[in-house]
């Protein structure tokens, strides 16, 4: 049944990894600017198909639909019912055949109250769901944080976490948060797992230079003038700030890195 459920649901939502909503966001819906400009670099080839991320990723993209729908629809009393309601506020096929498929399992009473105790975190509702594991004993310290190159013109850094766990890790979270010269949150989540005792590194690719698809008309766009930017990071079980069950923050470091002026000195001379 697992693997079933997790074939239709990969190939409906494939993805390489999974890049979480930010908690920052979340919690300011009137910046939902979304910045794209933190590219997780892929660590190893995905061994099989995993029904947690697609399970995470299905929750990132449906769980404040599905709220809305709840709480707007009054009494929705079956899985097809709210499925499809899904797929019209959403406008995605993918995520009502998704729905369907998560909400046959658990039948549509037990489905909703699991979306009403989970409200916006994706990680617990996947493990309500049983869908991600769960380790409350786990632990993780960060070993080395650093950016390559630590300074130089607009253009792409690279991030570098490494963190170390003896007891293993249950499904979590890493976010990284830079603070910007003119203050536009660029912050990105990623999901982390569970895994067994170990180190283990995330790869960050930032890249610092205008975004030439940023739209002004949406909300200001972030210029990376020259400065120190601050780096922060946090290793979390379940989602960083999060106050359900299985949530804690293990471990947080910072850095910087330093944007230099670019082709001032050719300037002057032309
Ligand atoms: C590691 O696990 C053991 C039991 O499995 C527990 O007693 C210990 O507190 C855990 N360590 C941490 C740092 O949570
Ligand atoms: C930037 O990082 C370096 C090395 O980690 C540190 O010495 C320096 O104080 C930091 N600067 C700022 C402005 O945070």
């Amino acid at each position: 049944m697992k693997q079933a459920l997790c074939a239709v649901i990969s190939v409906l939502l494939v993805s390489q990894c999974v890049a979480l909503t930010p908690y920052y966001l979340k919690q300011h819906k009137n910046n939902a600017h979304v910045f794209t400009q933190l590219v997780k670099v892929p660590s190893r080839p995905q061994s099989g198909l995993d029904l947690c991320p697609t399970c995470i990723q299905f929750g990132d993209n449906a769980l404040n639909a599905l709220l809305n729908i709840i709480l707007n629809s009054g009494v929705v009393g079956s899985c097809s019912a709210l499925c499809s309601l899904l797929e019209q506020e959403t406008g995605s096929k993918a995520l009502g055949v998704v729905c369907t498929l998560f909400c046959d399992v658990e039948g549509i009473k037990e489905f909703i109250k699991i979306i009403n105790r989970a409200d916006l975190d994706p990680i617990y509702y996947c493990q309500l769901l049983r869908a991600c594991p769960i380790n409350d004993n786990g632990d993780a310290k960060i070993t080395s944080l650093t950016v390559d190159p630590p300074s130089g013109p607009q253009g792409t850094f690279n991030i570098r976490l490494v963190w170390a766990t003896n007891n293993g890790t249950g499904t979590g979270q890493v976010i990284l948060q830079v603070e910007t010269q003119d203050g536009l949150p660029v912050e990105g989540a990623f999901l982390n797992e569970a895994k067994l005792a170990g180190n283990y590194e995330l790869n960050i690719q930032l890249k610092a230079q205008p975004d030439p698809g940023c739209d002004p008309s949406q909300g200001p766009c972030e210029k990376w003038e020259p400065g120190t930017y601050p780096v922060q990071v946090a290793v979390c079980n379940g989602e960083c700030g999060s106050k359900h069950p299985h949530s804690k923050v293990f471990d947080q470091g910072s850095t910087n890195f330093t944007i230099t002026p670019e082709g001032m000195r050719w300037r002057r001379f032309t």
